[in-house]
């Protein structure tokens, strides 16, 4: 069997979807790996080190997909309407497992069924015990959570640690996040690590007892609604109207004498809830930062601008990074392309080295988007939820 990785083309994309440690562990699996040449450059991988671990080198995207069993990317390919056409060069009946964004850009899904491309979409990885280790929302999340409190703290003008000195006492800094999941939990745990206060808030209750263990304080909007605002994937609801109006109310306080906000919130498939206004961040401290992580999905933050870093006239500073992981490229690509062999591995034949997939697996029809030509996942399909 053939695995091909293709060079990411999309601008601030820096990931890569093998690396040399995940070809070797293919190559042991009797599977032939070809890289396109630099395609791990920015993670500071290079062809040699690819080479090295069994791969053979493609100096052009066609060469490295040609007669590909497997095709891996981590952002989703460009079709026409992004510029190049990536889609159109991937050929036809092969398999492709890459990052899709499947919900939100079902246009891209509708293009990869028509050149046949039998395609998973990562993201979709049901939440399940076994399907931890492929599972890379959380893999890039947990690094993307880090990132934004180091990020926060580069560019705060203050000390994060209360400091006592000969000179006086600093103040610790007061860190606040939204949305306690993967990225909100790492959040917490880098701000702690560094010394400051730190509070967080989330619509579900569960979260509660994950963030007073990493010695946040939890502020509880409306138990009740909290309680029933999980899914049965572990993601949150879309809250009502009125529940949004009590928490607005309720961390108001704590945004404005925050001295850094985190913000993680989103759902699943829907723009991301608005939960830091623009009369709140208006009422903030010159000097406070905010690092709007949602930002991809439409922010979390009135005021946040995708890719931006921009200065309120009050003096707040909002981050709005595109693509978090990618600015940690070496690690995240290392944890991703780790999720791919977990996923694919099993699929692989240890005698052969053919492909031998389980269509019935639950990992298996939980990512499958498109196959035979037609999209076929049920989120996709209108057929189930
Ligand atoms: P996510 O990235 O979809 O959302 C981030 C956080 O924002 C979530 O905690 C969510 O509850 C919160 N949020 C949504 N709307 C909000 C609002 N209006 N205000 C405040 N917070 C809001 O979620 P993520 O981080 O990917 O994971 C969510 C849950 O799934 C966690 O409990 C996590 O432990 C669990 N999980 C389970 C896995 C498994 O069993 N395989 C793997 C990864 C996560």
């Amino acid at each position: 069997m053939k695995i091909a990785v293709l060079k990411e083309r999309r601008p601030g994309e820096t990931r890569v979807a093998a690396t040399p440690e995940t070809v070797k562990k293919f190559v042991g699996l009797a599977c032939d790996v070809v890289v396109e040449s630099d395609a791990g450059d920015p993670s500071n991988i290079s062809n040699a080190a690819f080479e090295e671990a069994g791969a053979h080198i493609a100096q052009s995207p066609s060469d490295a997909v040609k007669g590909a069993d497997v095709i891996l990317k981590v952002s989703r390919p460009m079709t026409g309407a992004d510029g190049e056409n990536e889609v159109s060069g991937l050929p036809e009946n092969s398999i492709l497992m890459s990052s899709l964004q499947a919900l939100t850009e079902k246009d891209a899904v509708e293009a990869l069924a028509q050149q046949k491309i039998t395609a998973f979409a990562m993201e979709l990885m049901p939440r399940i015990t076994r399907a931890q280790s492929m599972d890379i929302l959380s893999s890039q999340s947990n690094l993307a959570g880090y990132k934004a409190v180091i990020d926060a703290a580069a560019t705060f003008g203050r000390a994060m640690p209360m400091m006592m000195t000969a000179a006086g006492t600093i103040a610790p800094a007061r860190v606040l996040v939204f949305g306690a999941g993967v990225a909100g939990l790492q959040a917490i745990a880098t701000a702690k690590r560094l010394g400051a206060v730190v509070l967080a808030t989330d619509v579900r209750y569960a979260a509660k007892e994950q963030v007073e263990s990493l010695g946040g304080k939890f502020i509880v909007v409306d138990e009740e609604a909290m309680r029933a605002a999980e899914t049965e994937g572990g993601y949150a609801k879309e809250m009502s109207d009125e529940f949004k109006q009590k928490q607005a109310e309720a961390v108001r306080a704590e945004v404005v004498k925050a001295d850094i906000v985190v913000t993680t919130a989103l759902i699943p498939g829907r723009p991301a809830p608005k939960l830091v206004a623009a009369d709140v961040v208006a009422a903030m401290k010159a000097g406070s930062i905010i690092v709007d992580l949602a930002v991809e999905s439409g922010g979390n933050v009135e005021g946040s601008q995708l890719g931006e870093t921009v200065t309120t006239d009050n003096g707040v500073t909002i981050i709005g990074h595109a693509n978090m992981p990618a600015r940690l490229a070496r690690d995240s690509s290392a944890l991703y392309a780790r999720n791919l062999f977990n996923f694919l591995s099993p699929m692989i034949d240890k005698e052969t080295g053919d492909l031998n997939i389980d269509w019935e697996d639950d990992v298996v029809t939980g990512t499958l988007v498109a196959k035979e030509g037609q999209v076929v996942h049920p989120r996709l399909t209108g057929e189930g939820g």
